[in-house]
């Protein structure tokens, strides 16, 4: 069955990765990118490959983006099944040595937007039976691993991943939450010294984000095991 997903930080990376695999598998893509000419350059490349795909400007420091993207895409009737929280920023600090802007930018990004972006898309899903959410995380915010990211990096991580257990207990279970590491993979952020590529670090967030209905809920994952917190 044909699905809607809309991953954040799609312009580019991994998120570019999730989205054209997801529309290889037939699914509908919708890439979040805070730049509209990255965001329509990308949805464009993937066009270019005969994929269904379209940009959505979200920025996820600038609450009303989020809103104003889900609002245009319920006006244009179009119903959303899937959400893979995906953007990501890394400031190589430690925590005491942040900036205000440093730490707002790290906590709206991998915390309070995916929050607001699952607050508006849910209530349109749990009628429907059917919802995925996958949070892309780092096992730099696992406390097993040792909390090795920087700082804000690290907690923040470690937040996305307490409101994926949080939120499996509160949403039904026809809607999937889960977290996920894609491992050090080469982009922007892990730099050209990283041992995966883009496509191998997004196969598992494809894989959670088109799930069956008896797949996890509440887990976190790497190469498609659990893996622990
Ligand atoms: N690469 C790794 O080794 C690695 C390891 C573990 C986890 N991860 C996680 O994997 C995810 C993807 O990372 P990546 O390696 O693909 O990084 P990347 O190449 O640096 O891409 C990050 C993406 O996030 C977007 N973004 C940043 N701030 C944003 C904001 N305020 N609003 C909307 N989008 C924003 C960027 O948009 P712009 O193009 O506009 O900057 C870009 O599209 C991140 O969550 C990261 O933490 C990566």
């Amino acid at each position: 069955m044909k699905r809607t997903v809309l991953v954040t930080g799609a312009n580019r990376g991994i998120g570019l990765a999730v989205a054209r695999q997801l529309a290889e598998r037939g699914n509908s893509v919708l890439l979040g990118s805070r730049d509209s000419e990255a965001g329509e350059d990308a949805a464009r490349s993937l066009r270019r490959l005969g994929l269904d795909a379209a940009a959505v400007r979200i920025d996820l420091n600038v609450p009303a983006t989020i809103d104003a993207a889900v609002n245009d895409i319920g006006k244009s009737g179009r119903q959303i099944d899937g959400l893979v929280n995906n953007a990501g920023v890394l400031h190589e600090k430690p925590l005491l040595e942040l900036t205000d802007s440093e730490l707002a930018d790290s906590v709206a990004v991998h915390l309070t937007g995916p929050i607001r972006l699952i607050r508006l898309l849910v209530p349109n899903m749990i009628p429907r039976g059917y919802g995925r959410i996958v949070n892309v995380s780092s096992g730099w915010g696992s406390f097993a691993e040792g909390m090795g990211g920087p700082g804000a990096y690290g907690v923040t991580k470690a937040a996305l991943n307490a409101l994926t257990v949080r939120l499996a207990k509160e949403l039904p279970p026809t809607i999937k939450v889960n977290a996920m590491c894609p491992g050090w993979v080469r982009t922007r952020m892990g730099g050209e010294g990283a041992t995966r590529s883009p496509d191998e670090g997004a196969d598992t967030a494809v894989w959670l984000a088109t799930l069956p209905d008896n797949g996890p809920t509440g887990g976190f994952f790497r190469d498609r095991k659990p893996i622990e917190w």
